[in-house]
């Protein structure tokens, strides 16, 4: 690696910090690591990391990684390795990525907070990006390590700024599966399996990814006006699915929490525009 080689810290070695101490060893950058279980890290040293004792045992390092299970774990053990740059990818709320950065200010610590929007077995990969913010010229002297990561995009100074994107995206994630798991219960009342299911469920998750840029336009704009299909239509169709959940003996929880939502949002005058109107009665 010549000049670029790094001496990097990693705390915390679940799986995501395993991954990522794997990646940067396959970088050839100078990895140390600490766990409160060190026996994970066995077939990381196999590959040439150093196992430290303590936190403290890794803060001397250029920059440090954090990736514990969540702030409060993590803030004793930040406190402990004191790291002279840190990049937090422990999951939080903006709030607390705040907090962390004041604490960061304050103790003279260069900081920048991210978030991983990919599993473990992503990380190295291009498709595994990584979302950052807080201070861009910390970010920017990083860049060579947080690259080796995953394709990492710079979101703002706000050091909350990360946590929120990676809530909103998870949330998309969270509705999509469980959109899913409602599909695939309700069909497999008449004996459909998955494997049936699925060919046309991924066909059309992705036509249903094509129409996130025009509901972002419509968002932006406040233009709800739409041609395609107007929200009462869709407010019916989803009576129809919580009618047919309940028959078919199953719960149906999900789409009724969105049934109350488009029905608000109906009673409030949008029937004749498009679903974007939605984001009225969510906001
Ligand atoms: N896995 C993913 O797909 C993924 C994706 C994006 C973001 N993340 C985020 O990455 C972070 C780590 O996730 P993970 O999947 O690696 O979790 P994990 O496998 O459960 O690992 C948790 C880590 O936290 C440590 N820990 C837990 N309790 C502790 C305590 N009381 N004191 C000290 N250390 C403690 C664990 O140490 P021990 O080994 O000693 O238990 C381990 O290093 C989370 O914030 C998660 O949201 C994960």
């Amino acid at each position: 690696m010549g000049e670029s080689k790094k001496q990097v810290g990693v705390l915390g070695l679940g799986r995501m910090g395993t991954a990522l101490a794997g990646a940067l060893l396959g970088a050839g950058h100078d990895v140390s690591v600490w766990n409160r279980s060190p026996l994970k890290a066995g077939p990381l040293l196999d590959r040439g990391a150093r196992l430290a004792a303590t936190p403290a045992e890794v803060g001397s390092v250029d920059v440090v990684l954090s990736c514990l299970s969540t702030y409060d774990i993590q803030q004793p053990v930040l406190e402990a390795a004191a790291p002279k740059v840190l990049v937090n990818l422990t999951s939080g709320t903006p709030e607390q990525a705040r907090g962390v950065a004041k604490w960061a200010a304050s103790e003279g610590i260069d900081y920048v907070d991210g978030v991983i929007m990919a599993v473990p077995q992503g990380i190295g990969t291009p498709a595994a990006q990584v979302l950052y913010s807080g201070s861009e010229t910390v970010f920017a002297a990083q860049r060579d390590v947080l690259e080796v990561l995953g394709a990492p995009v710079f979101l703002g100074e706000d050091a909350g700024l990360a946590a929120l994107y990676d809530l909103a995206l998870l949330g998309m994630m969270w509705s999509t599966m469980a959109g899913y798991l409602h599909a695939l219960a309700l069909v497999g009342t008449e004996g459909v399996t998955p494997a049936q299911f699925a060919p046309m469920a991924s066909a059309w998750q992705s036509a249903v990814g094509g129409f996130l840029p025009g509901i972002g336009e419509q968002v932006a704009s406040g233009n709800y006006e739409t041609d395609v299909s107007a929200l009462d239509i869709n407010a019916a169709g989803l009576a129809l699915l919580v009618e047919t959940s309940r028959a078919q003996g199953i719960s149906p929880a999900v789409p009724a929490a969105l049934q109350e939502l488009f029905d608000r949002t109906v009673a409030a005058g949008h029937g004749s525009h498009a679903i974007a109107s939605v984001i009225e009665e969510i906001r």
